[in-house]
């Protein structure tokens, strides 16, 4: 099994928006965005990296958040467009939400991110399912993978996450599911659950119930958590709590990013091989330029699980 991962898509759409819309927290927002984020973040880029995954084989794509700047209509519109490039979508992509995805209230309210992406938000055991999509499961060979939210609305010059309560208590029982049990356990989330050696997380930018979150994570086996919101590649390990074993905590980049001076910056996507129950292989590949498209960049192989498998 072979499952691409792309994140933090920043699809910008700024050629429509209403006056209105730009009142409040979207004010600031998309005055940062013209100043800096619309020559950074390419949809461009994005479908040069769908088309690439294709090539190179992969079964599922998972999309960990960020898909938008704004949470606008027309930025969901533009993202849905791309995901529905994918052969077989459906079937083939798992995504949660990030927080631009909540950026502001009437985005969370009117369940925006949900209601364009509800395909996607399906679950092959609805029994632990809340009204609020989450947590889902999909199903898909040898793998169970777990779509959490850590959207919310936050405030001004905050981009901090949270997984509910509730959530977090179905999902702990998710977990538990024998359908989940016998299978390799993937679980995506935005916000990363620990800090990266390399890249400190922002006092602003946290999940304030990590710790409850990645206590769930171990004691329920997860084999591989994907996450984005750094903008920055990362693979971490951490021993998982009820059995022996590794959790690996990954994030690939943002896939939209045009161009940085640091390769751990700019536009990537990662492919995770599982064989036998086991994280094989994490292979990153980045964005080199319009010409070239994506490259090879960086491959980790852990043998240490193929013996201990
Ligand atoms: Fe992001
Ligand atoms: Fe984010």
């Amino acid at each position: 099994m072979r499952i691409g991962h792309i994140s933090d898509l920043h699809i910008l759409d700024l050629d429509k928006p209403r006056p209105l819309q730009f009142l409040n927290k979207r004010l600031v927002g998309g005055l940062n965005l013209l100043l800096n984020r619309s020559s950074a973040h390419s949809a461009a880029v994005v479908k040069r990296a769908v088309t690439r995954l294709d090539a190179l084989d992969v079964d599922h794509i998972v999309i960990s958040g960020d898909l938008t700047n704004l949470a606008l209509d027309s930025e969901f519109t533009a993202a849905r467009h791309i995901v529905d490039s994918i052969p077989n979508a459906k079937q083939r992509v798992s995504i949660v939400p990030g927080n631009h995805d909540y950026y502001t209230p009437g985005s969370v309210r009117n369940r925006r991110f949900e209601g364009h992406f509800q395909p996607f938000l399906s679950s092959d055991l609805p029994q632990y399912q809340l009204d609020t999509k989450y947590p889902y499961c999909h199903l898909r060979g040898d793998v169970a993978i777990i779509g959490l939210n850590s959207g919310i609305a936050s405030p001004w010059l905050f981009a901090t996450g949270r997984v509910g309560d509730d959530e977090l208590e179905a999902t702990a029982q998710l977990l538990e599911a024998p359908e989940v049990q016998q299978r390799f356990k993937l679980v995506v989330i935005h916000h990363p659950l620990l800090p990266d050696k390399h890249h400190a997380i922002q006092f602003n930018r946290r999940l304030l119930n990590s710790d409850a979150v990645l206590d769930v994570v171990r004691r329920g086996d997860v084999d591989l958590v994907l996450h984005g919101h750094n903008h920055y590649f990362s693979v971490l390990k951490v021993p998982k709590l009820s059995t022996p074993g590794t959790t690996y905590i990954c994030e690939a980049g943002s896939t939209s990013v045009t161009s940085g001076d640091n390769p751990k910056m700019a536009g990537k996507f990662n492919i995770y091989t599982i064989e036998n129950g086991h994280l094989i292989e994490v292979e990153s590949h980045l964005f080199e330029s319009h010409e070239a498209g994506f490259v090879p960049w960086h491959s980790e192989v852990f043998r240490q699980q193929i013996r201990e498998g």
